[in-house]
């Protein structure tokens, strides 16, 4: 089965077929993702505070995603897999931007790599991308730099959505080939959205961009406390809880395993 591309991605935009994006951290939720014809999987730095146990991404390594996104190519066919340059992973300049963009493809093997910021990073995107490593670009609330921002708040209100607008024409012009737009008023990411001739994926930037990504826990309700912007179509933690629970119990009390998983 082949993949699907950026060529593909960019297509569905001239095309205004809108699209999903996930995160996957591990090989299971990969497969099954890709069974659900789910076009792009994000091994996001949200692994942080969704997988690792962390408070939030920051603490995230490049040592630690590698692994992650080894297992989520292994365990696709068709997504895109696009791994997070996490914080301290390419803020220094392009030369380490690079050294770990490379990492991550050939160590494992994905197809393309995010990170977070403006014309700031403009170097490190430049870098990446003429060594033939595919960008995807992250703006408004950008995780890595909460403390500068403040907390979790919409950004691009007012006068500073005009920054956020510039920073998405430059990274664009510099050929990242999609954009995540987290956190913003749905006014500013629909005039982003129709600006660009690149994908704009929302995530908190309302119902008009192009694509929408979520982290996987949150739609599935295993997150406790989930953020505002994302929606449970499920609840795997209520689900996961009784399912333990029942089993347990079966445990104690001697109904498990039964005659179906014995062996004479
Ligand atoms: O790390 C992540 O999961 C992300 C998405 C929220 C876009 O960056």
């Amino acid at each position: 089965m082949s993949r699907i591309t950026i060529a593909d991605l960019a297509a569905w935009k001239r095309a205004g077929k809108k699209w999903a994006m996930l995160t996957s951290y591990e090989q299971m939720t990969a497969a099954i993702f890709d069974q659900a014809q789910i076009p792009v999987l994000l091994v996001g730095d949200s692994a942080g505070n969704n997988f690792l146990g962390e408070e939030n991404t920051i603490p995230v390594t490049v040592d630690e995603l590698i692994p992650l996104a080894r297992a989520v190519v292994r365990g696709s066919q068709r997504a895109l897999v696009v791994a997070d340059l996490p914080f301290g992973s390419y803020e220094p300049g392009p030369e380490l931007a690079l050294a770990n963009g490379i990492r991550f493809f050939k160590e494992a093997k994905a197809h393309a790599v995010k990170l977070e910021g403006g014309k700031k990073v403009l170097p490190q995107i430049q870098a990446l991308i003429a060594a033939g490593i595919p960008v995807m670009g992250h703006l408004g609330l950008t995780p890595q730099s909460v403390h500068a921002l403040g907390g979790f708040k919409v950004q691009g209100r007012g006068a500073d959505a005009r920054r956020i607008i510039e920073d998405a024409l430059a990274i664009e012009a510099a050929g990242v080939f999609a954009v995540v737009l987290e956190l913003v008023p749905e006014e500013l990411a629909a005039e982003i959205t129709a600006k660009l001739s690149i994908p704009v994926i929302g995530i908190g930037a309302g119902n008009k961009c192009d694509a929408q990504v979520l982290v996987w826990t949150d739609l599935m309700g295993m997150t406790q406390g989930a953020p505002k912007l994302a929606k449970a179509y499920r609840n795997l933690r209520v689900e996961m809880i009784a399912a333990a629970t029942e089993w347990a119990e079966d445990v104690g009390t001697g109904k498990f395993p039964g005659p179906d998983q014995t062996f004479h």
